[in-house]
């Protein structure tokens, strides 16, 4: 048997997998976070940002490949362990959150499922730029200036894009979702690790609650501060999509409202 069947053939080593693989995704939406968060600057920067990661394909590449490996397995490992929990103990507790059990624990699997069709939702909104889904227009259209060169305007697709009502309120359920699923996952991943005893405990729990509720607020205001025109509101003015007779592309539509300036 090779290491990983080993790992994968005991619920201990599962739990490991599941901590371990949820730590990674963890510090990736910390990263995405402070590179999302550069909305609150010029347009520049958090173009230059996104031209900068698309400019690196093979380190793209494998952090998408290593963030996919992780999602796969944390999901893998979670519904096995469940399906494990469930043939141990096939009658269910006959209160709800008994045992101290939180409502959070409770709903790790929903509010995992929830988390990952907005990851799918998210991608056809951000990466593929599926048109349609946005309730906008077509943002693979949209080009900014960066240096002479024409680059994605991922600011102004940005702006555009939270200016929809049904769309910032998707991204906030979807966001105090993955604020239940945090505050729990991340005591868990430290107790499946080891750290459970009456000092730490409280303390962990403390850290999970506080590192949970920072990302909560980080991913909120972002929506919100676009929607409420407290962002990007002069930029979305001066790309935004004209009616189907106008045929110039949104990237010109820029450019002839800076010459009208
Ligand atoms: C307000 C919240 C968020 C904003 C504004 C945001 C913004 C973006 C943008 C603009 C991109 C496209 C980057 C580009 O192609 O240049 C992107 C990609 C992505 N986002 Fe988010 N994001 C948010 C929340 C999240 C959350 C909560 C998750 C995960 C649970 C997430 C996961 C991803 C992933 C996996 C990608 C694809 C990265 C890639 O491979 O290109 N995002 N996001």
């Amino acid at each position: 048997m090779n290491i990983f069947d080993r790992i994968w053939n005991s619920s201990l080593g599962k739990k490991y997998l599941m901590a371990l693989t949820g730590a990674a995704l963890f510090v990736f939406l910390i990263g995405h976070l402070l590179g999302n968060l550069q909305i609150f600057g010029p347009p520049e920067l958090i173009n230059g940002y996104a031209h900068f990661l698309k400019s690196k394909p093979a380190m793209v590449w494998g952090a998408r490949l290593g963030l996919l490996a992780c999602v796969a397995l944390h999901i893998a490992s979670a519904v096995t362990l469940a399906q494990l929990n469930a043939t141990a103990r096939p009658q269910a507790y006959a209160t709800k959150g008994a045992y101290g059990a939180s409502t959070a624990s409770q709903y790790m699997l929903p509010t995992g499922i929830v988390i990952v069709s907005f990851v799918v939702y998210h991608l056809a909104h951000f990466t593929v730029l599926l048109p349609g889904v946005n309730g906008v227009g077509d943002f693979s259209n949209l080009k900014a200036t960066l240096h002479h060169e024409q680059v994605p305007d991922v600011y102004g697709m940005m702006v555009l894009g939270f200016e929809v009502g049904w769309v910032v309120l998707f991204y906030l359920v979807a966001q105090a979702l993955l604020f239940m699923h945090l505050n729990h996952g991340l005591a868990a991943m430290f107790q499946s690790l080891g750290f459970r005893d009456h000092v730490w405990w409280p303390r962990i729990q403390f850290l999970a609650r506080a590192a949970s509720v920072a990302l909560l607020i980080g991913y909120c205001i972002i929506p919100l501060a676009i929607y409420l025109r407290l962002v990007g509101h002069d930029y979305a003015e001066m790309i935004r999509f004209k009616p189907k007779a106008q045929t110039a592309p949104p990237a010109l539509v820029a450019a002839q409202g800076k010459e009208a300036k």
